[in-house]
């Protein structure tokens, strides 16, 4: 999809880091937008920015991803405000760390919930009026370079970019099969500067645990060196932009990951377990 000004694009998540950077960048292609978040500060604070910095008087929408019927409600609104969607951004995402034996059903259900289910929640949302339009348009799953390799420490997290990772390229298959113009891609950044290291903020109050393991610490310090030492969010959003309009599926913000997929796949087919993954 080439031409992206004065077009529709919807954006999960836009309240911080990425999601943020992605409705900069779409506002400044000339994009109208639709920006949900759980949390209402971040939200404001996005809109606010945009309206100051580009004119854009964005819609927004305090949305729980994780919640099949407030996405629905955040695509009743976009069809019905803005006319169509040609562009969704299901971004929204949560970080949470430790050793898989030591992560409690609270925490996989937490980041299952926000990273797999609110992709499956906005695809079954936006995509089947999406392809009703008959127009071009683009579905832009914020994976992880986590859904490419799995790391320690990471194991829920990553579990549910895997599943992330799949949902889009299932996506993408279906939609050819169908003979649709939409197209999908799979943003798959490594660090990044955000908030993403501080995403028990957004934490719902049922699936709290009681306290914090050693290894779940450990985790918290390497996703803060990640973000520490990681990319600008708006370098994301512009391998987006460049992924949607040069329809790409797989969209990498580090060189380095093409050989990492190299090597993992050189691993996985002589039966090793692959190396740790170098994530910048
Ligand atoms: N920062 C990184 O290094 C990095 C790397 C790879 C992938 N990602 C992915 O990028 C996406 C954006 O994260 P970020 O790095 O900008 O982090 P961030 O914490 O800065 O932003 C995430 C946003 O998602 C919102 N959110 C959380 N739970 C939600 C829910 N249930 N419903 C709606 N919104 C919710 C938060 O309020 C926040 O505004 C996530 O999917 C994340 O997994 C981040």
């Amino acid at each position: 999809m080439r031409e992206l000004a004065g077009k529709v694009a919807v954006v999960t998540g836009a309240g911080s880091g990425i999601g943020r950077a992605l409705a900069a960048r779409l506002a400044a292609e000339g994009m109208s937008l639709m920006l949900a978040d759980v949390d209402p500060g971040g939200l404001a604070e996005t809109a606010s920015r945009l309206e100051t910095s580009t004119g854009v008087a964005a819609l927004t929408q305090i949305t729980d991803v994780s919640d099949a019927v407030a996405v629905r409600h955040l695509a009743d609104r976009a069809f019905g405000e803005l006319g169509a969607v040609h562009v969704l951004c299901n971004n929204a995402g949560v970080f949470q760390g430790g050793q898989m034996w030591t992560r409690a059903p609270e925490d996989f259900a937490w980041l299952l919930g926000v990273n797999l289910w609110g992709t499956l929640h906005g695809i079954h949302a936006f995509v089947p009026r999406m392809i009703a339009q008959e127009s071009e348009g683009h579905i832009v799953n914020t994976v992880s370079v986590a859904g490419l390799f799995a790391a320690p420490l990471a194991g829920g997290y990553s579990v549910s970019k895997y599943a992330a990772f799949a949902a889009s390229q299932s996506l993408a298959q279906d939609l050819l099969m169908a003979g649709s113009r939409l197209r999908v891609t799979a943003l798959c950044p490594g660090g990044v500067r955000t908030a993403i290291n501080r995403s028990e903020r957004v934490r719902p109050e049922n699936l709290l645990v009681a306290e914090r393991t050693e290894d779940e610490a450990f985790s918290v310090e390497m996703i803060d060196g990640l973000v520490e030492r990681g990319i600008d969010p708006a370098e994301v959003a512009a391998a987006a932009v460049d992924a949607i309009r040069e329809e790409r599926f797989l969209a990498l913000t580090h060189p380095g990951y093409a050989d990492g997929l190299r090597e993992q796949t050189e691993a996985l087919l002589a039966g090793r377990l692959p190396a740790l993954p170098v994530y910048e």
